[in-house]
């Protein structure tokens, strides 16, 4: 009935994605986190929405906004949140696209009153959080599963590792060796890695060409 509409090449799929950082906590009023502005995961959420999907887009702390139709966001605030928020929708999508950047380690344990500086050093304890990405490999079945690597030294060969460990279909390596690409920047400079080891070099954009370029990639590998 609708032409226009059907012709959208991500019609009728569903895309979860997360993007953005993640906080910590160490106390009541602190916490561990990172520079990840969010802005790449909100792009691709846009743009796969932009052709047809029906995107989850769970978010970490972020500045970044969106309203469309097509985009629910779930907002959530530490590793594990984000961990049990996509485990909750991973089974019922097509393609799953992990862009935040995951804190790896978080206290052990949380003070439940503020820390007091009543003493000359402090440590803190971490554990290792969930491997988000690497669970959502071990139980994928038709989800076409893509990963992010951030990088900044043997980068083709740590990315393909993590392509490998962690069971995906794509992986997308961010070189934060280039000027301008990486955390607080409005471009990125990616390569493109596939499950057949196919390398594919993308020259310096903006977040959202990047984003466009990711959904062509996987449209591309899903159709074929
Ligand atoms: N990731 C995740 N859950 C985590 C850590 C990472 O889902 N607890 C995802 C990220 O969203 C990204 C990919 O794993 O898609 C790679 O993240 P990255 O930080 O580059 O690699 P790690 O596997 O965490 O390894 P390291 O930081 O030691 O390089
Ligand atoms: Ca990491």
């Amino acid at each position: 009935e609708n032409d226009i509409l059907d012709k959208l090449p991500l019609r009728g799929k569903k895309i979860l994605i997360t993007a953005g950082p993640t906080y910590e906590a160490i106390d009541p009023v602190r916490f561990i986190g990172n520079h990840s502005s969010g802005k790449m995961g909100f792009e691709i959420a846009k743009a796969s929405a932009n052709l047809g999907a029906s995107v989850t887009l769970i978010t970490g702390p972020t500045h970044q906004k969106v309203n469309h139709t097509l985009i629910h966001v779930v907002p959530v605030v530490s590793a594990q949140d984000m961990y049990d928020a996509a485990h909750k929708y991973f089974n019922t999508v097509d393609i799953a696209i992990l862009s935040a950047a995951v804190a790896d380690f978080t206290p052990k344990e949380v003070s439940s009153k503020k820390i007091k500086k009543n003493h000359s050093t402090l440590t803190l304890e971490l554990t290792k959080t969930k491997d988000i990405l690497e669970s959502l490999g071990k139980i994928k079945k038709q989800q076409y599963l893509v990963g992010f690597a951030l990088e900044t030294n043997n980068e083709l060969e740590n990315a393909i590792g993590k392509l490998k460990r962690k069971h995906l279909n794509l992986i997308v390596l961010n070189s934060l060796n280039d000027k301008g690409a990486g955390f607080k920047t409005e471009t990125n400079k990616v390569t493109f890695i596939d499950d057949k080891e196919t390398i594919t070099e993308h020259q310096l954009k903006t977040k959202a060409g990047v984003a466009q370029d990711l959904l062509t990639e996987i449209i591309k590998q899903i159709d074929a």
